[in-house]
């Protein structure tokens, strides 16, 4: 498997202040794969050392199998030597330009033919669907217009990789939407790899063959969408994709396919054993509000609950549950219905556990 962009052991620091932390990850052909974490946890500033527009302070960058930035060895290839294509969350467009003119910028740099100009920028506007668009000016165009005229102007030089960041986050949300589904096809039909920058986890979920989880400068997991939601490797992972019920417990018996734990506030609770079970008897648990049942009785638990609040979804039912002093947040298909006031025993599909305190977090470093 030919490797697109590899980033080893970056770290970036603004005064004293670690931007980015010991970075590395390795992009595979054809991948569309996301940087994701909270705002500030250093996704924009790995990007844009991986451009060049940032020299990193330590670490290994390679394009396609270029070294284009080698702390080491003082190698670091300037942004419009290394074959990427860009677009930022405040793309600019030449708003005097044409949407031709606009695609064809960057070959005009490069003193491209007049005809290779047409035949190109055609390529990309089709690949678009905005031929019929090419002779307007950017104020002629919607939100989403404007940004796949920076999009085709970031893929008309037919760049290595498409390095995007945040680009969808100024669009309304439907807008968003559908841009999401653009962009996956362009992907899929180009097979350009894409790395992409977003603080969003629905998008990132939605379009990335691989995620890397950020905080703090530092990764926290590579994985594809459903391993990073199914089989979150730290505490943070878990809170960040997706919500997350949690209730300290005492760890009970471990078998092969259950658990049974101790929950605080006296009830006994048996689920499906976990893919990852500290070593540990106080441990927390975690339980995602889809992953919960509610019933008049449920096998393996005796944790009743109060139903405080219920809203109807739509597709589904949510309910602000009441356990001893916690506050549970349950979804549930909408054929259960249960009234507010209530009591219900809570049972638990899935859970996470995660050991009180330590919490399996790798930016928690020995000292
Ligand atoms: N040019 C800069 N000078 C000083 N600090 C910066 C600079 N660029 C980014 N930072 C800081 O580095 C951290 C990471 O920023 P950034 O990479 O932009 O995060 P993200 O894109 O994930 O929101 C933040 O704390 C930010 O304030
Ligand atoms: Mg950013």
């Amino acid at each position: 498997m030919s490797v697109t962009i590899e980033v080893e052991g970056l770290s970036k620091r603004f005064g004293t202040m670690t931007a980015v932390d010991v970075v590395g990850f390795a992009m595979e052909e054809h991948e569309f794969f996301s940087l994701v974490g909270p705002s500030g946890c250093g996704k924009t500033t790995t990007l844009r050392c991986v451009a060049g527009l940032e020299t990193a302070d330590d670490g290994r960058i390679s394009i396609k199998n270029t070294t284009v930035y080698d702390a080491a060895s003082r190698i670091d290839v300037p942004t419009h030597e290394r074959a990427i294509g860009m677009v930022f969350q405040n793309y600019a467009v030449w708003p005097h330009m044409s949407v031709f003119e606009n695609i064809a910028y960057p070959l005009r740099l490069q003193r491209q033919s007049r005809s290779e100009q047409q035949r190109e920028v055609g390529r990309v506007l089709a690949l678009l669907g905005m031929e019929p668009l090419a002779e307007r000016k950017p104020s002629q165009l919607s939100g989403g217009q404007q940004q796949r005229v920076a999009l085709g102007r970031a893929l008309v030089a037919s760049p290595d990789v498409l390095l995007l960041d945040e680009p969808l986050s100024n669009l309304d949300a439907k807008l968003r939407e559908h841009m999401r589904i653009e962009l996956k096809r362009i992907q899929r039909d180009t097979g350009i790899p894409i790395l992409y920058v977003t603080h969003d986890q629905l998008e990132a979920l939605a379009m990335s063959d691989r995620i890397a989880v950020m905080n703090e400068g530092r990764v926290h997991q590579i994985a594809s969408p459903v391993e990073i939601y199914e089989r979150p490797a730290t505490k943070f992972v878990l809170d960040f994709i997706g919500s997350v019920n949690y209730l300290p417990a005492e760890l009970h018996t471990v078998e092969a396919d259950t658990v049974m734990l101790h929950v605080a506030g006296g009830a006994t609770l048996t689920l499906p054993r976990p893919s990852f079970v500290p070593d540990a008897r106080e441990v927390l648990l975690g339980v995602r509000p889809e992953d919960m049942v509610l019933g008049r009785s449920v096998e393996g638990s005796d944790l009743h609950a109060t139903v405080e609040l219920r809203s109807f979804l739509g597709n589904l039912c949510e309910y602000r549950l009441r356990y001893q002093g916690h506050e549970l947040r349950v979804q549930t298909e909408k054929d259960e219905l249960v009234p507010e006031g209530e009591d219900v025993v809570l049972g638990v599909r899935r859970g996470y556990l995660l050991e009180a305190g330590a919490e399996r977090d790798p930016t928690a470093r020995a000292s």
